[in-house]
């Protein structure tokens, strides 16, 4: 999907636009006590999922901190479009904020692509540590001039592949064809390890494995419950290739119409939702995880030695896309 063109997801969106009250952009309405700002929030996960209520957090508190100056409306199961085209929408103010994979920013930034690099991060705490520091300011900074405002960094755990027949090791994956997020370095990483990358936006992964278009894909424990995943493709291997951390942005054309003090709230509040999100997402992980094994599912664990065959298969990844980063990489893998 370009990032120029006309997609169907844009058309979609462009619809809920049309349809959807207060998600044109900034709406600004008189109040008898002063001007009110209406805003939109796109979400293309279900309302109980953690970055949905991390959203609704965030709206609430920045709604009671202006004493109702602020309105976020939040639209969740990706009613504005899915995450390509809510994207480009912000850029021009047409959405306000949004929270997004960071597989679909790395048209924005270059660096960003290093923060989603397969097997970067040693675990859940080192990759905190990374982006808690001068790096994930780092890297928010290089969005400057893109149209987009980076808030805050959101969990979204560890993924690994699941596939509709049983797979359990990096052999079991050749000649796969496996959906992907609409990013050329996941596309890359399915190649790497002997499958076929076929790029379907999130709403549609159902489908592609119900109805056999590709034989498996890859996402969290989170994601694969509650887009009902695990119904389709039951065998989840714990290989871990990558951690995508999200991000969510605000549009800078928003910004501009906003009054400093409200975006002083905005800031905050964005922060504070941020933590109030990766505190629910691990209780919200491991009871994914519960349910979709309960239900039948396998949970197939692979040992270290093969591991490390998908580690070494994904390896000339960094040369082709961190060579002019490898500085970053290299912090980020000395950062303790
Ligand atoms: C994650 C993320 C979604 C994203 C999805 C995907 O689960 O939360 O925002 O769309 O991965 O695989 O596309």
């Amino acid at each position: 999907m370009s990032r120029g063109g006309i997609t169907s997801g844009f058309i979609v969106s462009l619809l809920g636009t049309l349809l959807l009250p207060g998600c044109a952009g900034v709406s600004v309405a008189p109040t008898d006590n002063g001007t009110q700002y209406v805003l939109s929030y796109a979400e293309n996960q279900k309302e109980e999922y953690p970055t949905t209520r991390g959203a609704q957090y965030f709206a609430s508190k920045v709604e009671e901190k202006t004493n109702g100056k602020v309105k976020i409306n939040i639209f969740p199961e990706a009613q504005l479009g899915d995450e390509t085209s809510t994207i480009e929408q912000l850029t021009f103010g047409g959405i306000d904020f949004t929270r997004v994979s960071l597989a679909t920013l790395t048209d924005y930034s270059e660096e960003a692509v290093v923060l989603m690099m397969p097997y970067l991060y040693r675990d859940r705490d080192h990759m905190w540590r990374v982006l808690d520091g001068g790096i994930g300011d780092e890297v928010m900074t290089s969005f400057e001039g893109s149209g987009i405002v980076p808030l805050s960094w959101y969990d979204a755990g560890v993924r690994s592949f699941y596939t509709v027949q049983r797979v359990d090791s990096l052999a079991g994956m050749k000649g796969l064809s496996i959906r992907v997020q609409p990013s050329a370095l996941m596309e890359d990483t399915i190649r790497a390890l002997g499958a076929d990358p076929v790029p379907v936006e999130f709403e549609n992964v159902y489908s592609a494995l119900q109805t056999g278009e590709v034989d498996g894909a890859e996402n969290n424990w989170s994601s694969y419950e509650a887009m009902d995943h695990y119904n389709v493709a039951p065998y989840y291997m714990e290989d871990e290739h990558t951690r995508i951390p999200e991000l969510q942005i605000m549009s800078e054309s928003t910004r501009e119409k906003l009054p400093e003090e409200y975006l002083a709230v905005i800031d905050e509040c964005a922060k504070d939702s941020a933590e109030y999100e990766r505190r629910l997402w691990q209780e919200q992980e491991d009871a994914a995880k519960e349910k979709v094994l309960s239900s039948g599912c396998s949970e197939i664990k692979i040992s270290s030695s093969e591991k490390e065959k998908f580690k070494e298969a994904v390896e000339p990844l960094y040369e082709q896309y961190c060579a002019g980063h490898m500085d970053l990489v290299n912090d980020i893998r000395e950062t303790e």
